[in-house]
């Protein structure tokens, strides 16, 4: 590599970031509505807090201590709570939100030809062992499916929907 590169400190990166939590712009929700593994969950809140967007989960008893376990942000990212999961989806899509399902799964837009979001979206995540259940696959207006060339049959669902935060947040 010709060119210098230098590591920006803590510091800098400080200076560069909001000094307050961004409030609720509810135009990108990432949903791991059926969470198993609290340490996902502290993984997709900081990516949500990196892309602007809000985490949206069910209040299982262990799932607060696990956001609040998790979260490493100077400021706490917006959390929904949803309640019944496909109750809250269902409500989500009569309010006219697009749900896009993340999955391996015929029929599914490859992550490179996913357009950055234009409208109110709610991306879905599915169980970490099962995926997204067969009642939620019908509240679906899309699904997005990321390519794998490995032996892995899966990615880790936190760095799945990292990837396609990114893309709809028009970062990458
Ligand atoms: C470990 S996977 C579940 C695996 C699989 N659907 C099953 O039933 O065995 C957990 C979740 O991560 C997401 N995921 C993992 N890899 C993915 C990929 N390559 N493309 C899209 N979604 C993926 C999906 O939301 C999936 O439901």
């Amino acid at each position: 590599m010709s060119r210098a590169v230098r590591v920006r400190s803590p510091r800098e990166l400080r200076a560069e970031r909001r000094r307050r939590g961004h409030r609720c712009w509810d135009h990108l929700l990432a949903a791991p509505l059926w969470p198993l593994h609290g340490a996902n969950l502290g993984t997709l809140l900081r990516t949500c807090d990196a892309v602007g967007a809000c985490i949206a989960v069910p209040r299982f008893s262990w799932v607060p201590e696990a956001l609040a376990r998790g979260n490493t942000l100077r400021r706490p990212a917006c959390v929904h709570w949803t309640g019944d999961p496909l109750g809250w989806l269902a409500a989500r899509r009569a309010d006219g939100d697009r749900i896009l399902g993340v999955e391996l799964a015929e029929g599914a837009v490859r992550l490179a030809d996913l357009p950055m979001a234009r409208s109110r979206t709610v991306m879905v995540l599915g169980h970490e062992q099962t995926g997204i259940p067969p009642e939620a696959l019908d509240l679906l207006d899309q699904v997005v499916e990321i390519p794998m060339i490995g032996t892995g049959a899966s990615l880790n669902v936190a760095v799945a929907g990292s990837l396609v935060l990114y893309k709809l947040a028009g970062m990458s």
